[in-house]
């Protein structure tokens, strides 16, 4: 009797504590990346065709048009456009108030209402796009109700494409972008020329795409593929409707075969591995022909910022001190060794770039130069080079953090890959969790909380890569990591609980297309270049 008695005791406490589970377990939010303040509500959100996207300023429009396009895509529901007050709503609007300025957004759903707000346009779509995250990750098109308050760590989250080495064409751009704006990256590098080809029209100059653009990394026979100024401006307003800044690279004084290849007389030579690398710094002509190029650019981007290199000089100026030009500038301007010329050189491009309103962006060879902190941003890649970025945080330098490791995704994902690249001895590579874990505390001589940091970006290099299934292995699910690294607090960031929700994205990237590399099953790349 006393048995029985226990037991059903035991038996209504088990079903107390099962009932009370919801209002005490909260479920983690399936957004990627994690918001810093979220919390499930009760009900859910259904949309059909009868809903309504309501915007009442003409700022968002774009923004509404992108949700109805991705809803109608990935959900299979078109939505109106309008200014309704009845019915199902989705009301974005721009507030003065709360939360804070920049990309701030909150989000509040309830069954019949979803409500965006933010004071910023770029704010806005962030919710726009925490919503479209909700909405994928369900079965149907009821979404159950999130409260969202959410700002970014970092306002640079970048990702850098290299098509000098393999040329991908503005279909496959426009797809990284797609997938870009989903994890909410907000910076897109183009890396547009190097030496195996130089994939940008310039009018005044048509032999820099029409003969620098023959050829790649592994065939110096391929045909001439660049991308004309037409398509340069489209992928641009593709960019800006999702709220992605994109930042050109013009690489100088090194890098620079592919353009020597079409005007042999601004060369400053090369060495025996790296021919004809260099611009010619000690010619005037050549400062002028290389900002006038620097003007066509920057007409074609808004972002008022271009990256032009200045890494890897060394590679290839073997030839500078014994050419009468750069003598004579050397004599002239008390240039002392081959490294002052190279500031010199870059010195006066970020001159012409700031005669443009336009910032320096460079690699971290750049940190010991005389620049103007204001005008300039570092991109820090050499992780075993820390003096390269402390240098260039007590100079004043805005900084984007992209060290090769964890952050060049040119190196392989998992220990057995053969094809891509490995660090040193102990060949080191960038997994998932490296990518996700990084932590400029750990940097000798720096602060997390250092006000220069910009950012963090990844870079893929194209060496290695040849196709567009190659370049999904390499960037897929790395992608989506380097994106929660960026934007998440570091308080907040834990792997295993991203990883339980990176299996919820898996086949939405599978749906779209893209062949990422599967942790759960290891395979070898598709179409491996050695
Ligand atoms: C670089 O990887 N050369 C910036």
């Amino acid at each position: 009797m006393k048995l029985n008695y226990n037991l059903s005791r035991i038996a209504s406490l088990v079903v107390l504590i099962t009932l009370l589970q919801p209002a005490t377990a909260q479920n983690t939010c399936p957004i990627i990346p994690l918001p810093v303040e979220s919390k499930q509500v009760s009900g859910a959100f259904t949309f059909d065709g009868q809903t309504t996207i309501v915007v009442n300023e003409k700022s968002l429009q774009g923004v509404a048009k992108y949700l109805q396009e991705e809803l109608a895509k990935r959900k299979g529901a078109t939505l109106k456009l309008g200014t309704a007050t009845k019915g199902q709503l989705i009301k974005l609007q721009t507030v003065i108030a709360k939360p804070r300025p920049g990309e701030d957004y909150s989000l509040k759903m309830s069954p019949r209402q979803v409500l965006i707000t933010s004071q910023t346009v770029a704010g806005v779509f962030n919710g726009v796009v925490s919503f479209l995250q909700l909405a994928t990750s369900s079965p149907d098109n009821s979404v159950p109700c999130w409260q969202v308050v959410d700002w970014p760590r970092y306002a640079w989250r970048g990702f850098m494409l290299d098509e000098s080495r393999h040329f991908f064409g503005k279909e496959k751009v426009k797809r990284l972008l797609d997938q870009m704006a989903f994890y909410k990256l907000n910076r897109f590098h183009w890396h547009l020329t190097d030496e195996p080809g130089w994939r940008i029209e310039i009018k005044q100059y048509p032999r820099l795409a029409q003969v620098g653009g023959k050829g790649s990394y592994t065939d110096t026979t391929a045909p001439v593929k660049y991308y004309t100024q037409e398509e340069i401006k489209e992928i641009v307003a593709y960019a800006a409707k999702r709220q992605i800044v994109v930042i050109p690279e013009i690489d100088m004084p090194g890098h620079a075969t592919a353009a020597n290849k079409a005007y042999p007389e601004h060369s400053g030579g090369g060495s025996d591995k790296h021919p004809e690398f260099t611009f010619n710094p000690g010619k005037e002509a050549t400062y002028q022909y290389l900002t006038n190029i620097l003007k066509e650019v920057n007409a074609l981007f808004p972002s008022q910022m271009i990256h032009i290199g200045g890494d890897e000089v060394s590679f290839g100026n073997d030839k500078w001190l014994s050419n009468a030009d750069v003598k004579a500038l050397m004599a002239r301007e008390g240039l002392m060794d081959v490294k002052a010329v190279e500031f010199y050189f870059i010195k006066r491009m970020a001159d012409s770039l700031a005669k443009m309103n336009n910032k320096c962006l460079a690699w971290d060879e750049v940190a010991q130069a005389d620049l103007n902190p204001k005008q300039t941003i570092v991109f820090w890649w050499r992780q075993e080079h820390p003096r390269q970025l402390s240098t260039s945080l007590a100079k004043g330098y805005p900084v984007v953090l992209c060290p090769r490791l964890p952050f060049y995704f040119d190196f392989v994902q998992d220990s057995t890959h053969k094809s891509g690249r490995k660090w040193g001895n102990k060949k080191q590579y960038n997994s998932l969790e490296e990518v996700y874990n990084f932590s400029v505390a750990g940097v000798e001589g720096c602060s997390d909380t250092s006000r220069s940091i910009l950012g963090i970006q990844a870079n893929l290099w194209t060496e290695t890569i040849r196709t567009e299934q190659r370049l999904d292995f390499m960037t897929f699910p790395r992608l989506c990591a380097v994106a929660e690294a960026a934007w998440t607090p570091a308080a907040q960031k834990d792997f295993p609980n991203f990883n339980q929700r990176l299996q919820k994205q898996l086949p939405l990237l599978k749906q779209q297309g893209i062949q990422y590399y599967d942790y759960g099953q290891p395979q070898q790349s598709p179409e491996p270049v050695r």
